[in-house]
């Protein structure tokens, strides 16, 4: 089909491809992939809808899953992280993408359903933080005149629900189709791995499903490694702030908590943590982080982030109290953890893309990142291309498995084994000069492994 594609300016191709050439330089694990599996093509056959960041270094996990045989249609998983010209060039080489930074809510949702529609519809699912997986079950219910499954907010779930019907109306029995004809999900991110984990628990899950998020070269490296570089960089771009001797209050001290504080604090903000769970609130003051509630510096940080993928962590008596440009926003995955919300009947003053400064009613100003929605794609461009090649060797993997053996599961939640896991780090060691003590058999008989790994137990926690 011609023009298969929705992208912000289709001649930004060739930056984009400038781009994807250097990134590919820093996506070892990818390209090993491409040289192992090329010829074999273990993909061959499958049709992926893939519902995640459209941006260069994913650019480069598409062109990576084509080359192993499938056939791919995309669309970005959050409204404001496409990188227009990493969608021109996957465009222009081919593969359909529905993508713009900037797209609306209702742009999304119609997005995801173009990005559905393979002649046969697809087979295969690539998804992070569960929104393909999502309108597929959804519609699937809505079919079947049962109730849908809760969203984060109610002005998105209109829309949802919004889009199901005309997809409903144009497509009787479409998503009962869909739903059946899904080989597998293999899912990118610790919130969408929650979605499918509940799932699971209603016995509602209708495929096998890969949680790649839980590979440790996934989140022990792109959630903490990825967030230490990329958080500072949405701020800064967005605020142009200076960030040393500012006070930074960063909510969680999971993976993506963890590397957000080690962000501000290399950037020489003095960095308070608040937590609910009393191992990672040992963590962080362990970690030498002071460990507060926002109730009690609410009124004296100047930089607010939240990082817990829960929703209400920062809500409008907390913004009500702020100083005067305190700075809000938000790396978790929805934007649900601010209460965006009750701040629309506020004065809003759009300063550019993506930074909002937003009046309070005692006169002091918030800057708002990204709307809520998480900053370090909306003000930034995500994670550098060397930690998401671990992650996406993940999710290439995740798929093979799940398109070549899909029927020896069942619908329940997997994570990859612990071989792989390994495989996807060793990929890795050579682009930064690592040198890797080999084992000799005696030394691996004494603690019990095999030389060629896997080195620890599964029990083990990095
Ligand atoms: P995690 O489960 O490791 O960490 C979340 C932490 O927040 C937990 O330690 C939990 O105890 C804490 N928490 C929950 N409610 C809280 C509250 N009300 N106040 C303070 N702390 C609270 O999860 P992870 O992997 O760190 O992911 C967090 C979010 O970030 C998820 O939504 C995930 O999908 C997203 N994510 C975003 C990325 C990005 O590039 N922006 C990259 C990877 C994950």
């Amino acid at each position: 089909m011609a023009n298969d594609y929705i992208v912000k300016d289709i001649s930004l191709a060739d930056y984009g491809r400038k781009e994807l050439n250097i990134a590919e330089t820093e996506m070892p694990g990818l390209m090993a992939l491409r040289e192992e599996y090329g010829d074999s093509k273990p993909l061959n056959g499958a049709r992926i809808v893939g519902s995640l960041h459209m941006t260069i270094q994913t650019a480069v996990l598409i062109e990576t899953l084509v080359a192993l045989g499938a056939d791919v249609r995309w669309a970005s998983c959050n409204i404001f992280s496409t990188q227009d010209h990493a969608a021109a060039a996957i465009a222009a080489g081919g593969t359909p993408v529905f993508a713009i930074k900037g797209q609306s809510l209702e742009e999304h949702w119609d997005y995801l359903d173009k990005s559905f529609m393979f002649e046969d519809g697809p087979n295969m699912i690539l998804d992070d933080g569960g929104d393909a997986t999502l309108y597929v079950l959804m519609g699937a219910r809505a079919e079947a005149g049962e109730d849908i499954i809760p969203v984060p907010t109610s002005e998105e779930e209109a829309v949802i629900k919004e889009q199901i019907k005309k997809r409903m109306e144009a497509s009787p029995g479409w998503f009962t189709r869909m739903r059946d004809q899904i080989k597998g999900v293999s899912e990118e991110t610790t919130t969408g791995v929650h979605r499918l984990y509940d799932l699971v628990k209603q016995g509602q899950l209708p495929f096998p499903a890969i949680n790649v998020n839980d590979s440790v070269t996934k989140s022990k490296f792109d959630n903490k490694y990825g967030c230490k570089e990329s958080l500072v960089d949405g701020i800064r771009r967005a605020t142009d702030t200076m960030m040393a001797g500012k006070v930074a209050v960063v909510m969680g001290y999971g993976d993506v908590g963890k590397g957000s504080a080690a962000s501000l604090r290399g950037a020489g903000a003095r960095v308070k943590v608040t937590e609910v769970d009393p191992i990672c609130a040992l963590q962080a003051a362990m970690d030498g982080f002071e460990v507060v509630l926002l109730e009690d510096v609410v009124d004296s940080a100047d930089i607010f982030i939240t990082t817990t993928g829960n929703k209400d962590v920062i809500r409008i008596e907390h913004m009500r109290e702020m100083k005067d440009m305190a700075i809000v926003g938000n790396i978790g995955h929805f934007d649900n953890e601010i209460q965006v919300a009750a701040l629309k009947n506020h004065k809003w003053t759009n300063i550019k893309e993506q930074v909002d400064m937003i009046e309070m009613p005692n006169g002091n100003r918030l800057i708002l990142l990204s709307e809520g929605r998480l900053l370090n794609l909306g003000n930034a461009t995500g994670h550098p291309s060397f930690v998401m090649s671990a992650s996406f060797t993940n999710q290439v993997l995740a798929q093979i498995e799940l398109w070549t053996k899909g029927d020896e599961y069942k619908n329940d939640v997997y994570i990859l084994p612990k071989h792989l896991d390994e495989k996807v780090a060793r990929l890795h060691l050579g682009r930064i000069g690592v040198k890797l003590t080999q084992l000799d058999k005696d030394q691996a008989a004494y603690i019990g492994v095999a030389p060629e790994g896997p080195f620890k137990p599964e029990h083990y926690r990095y």
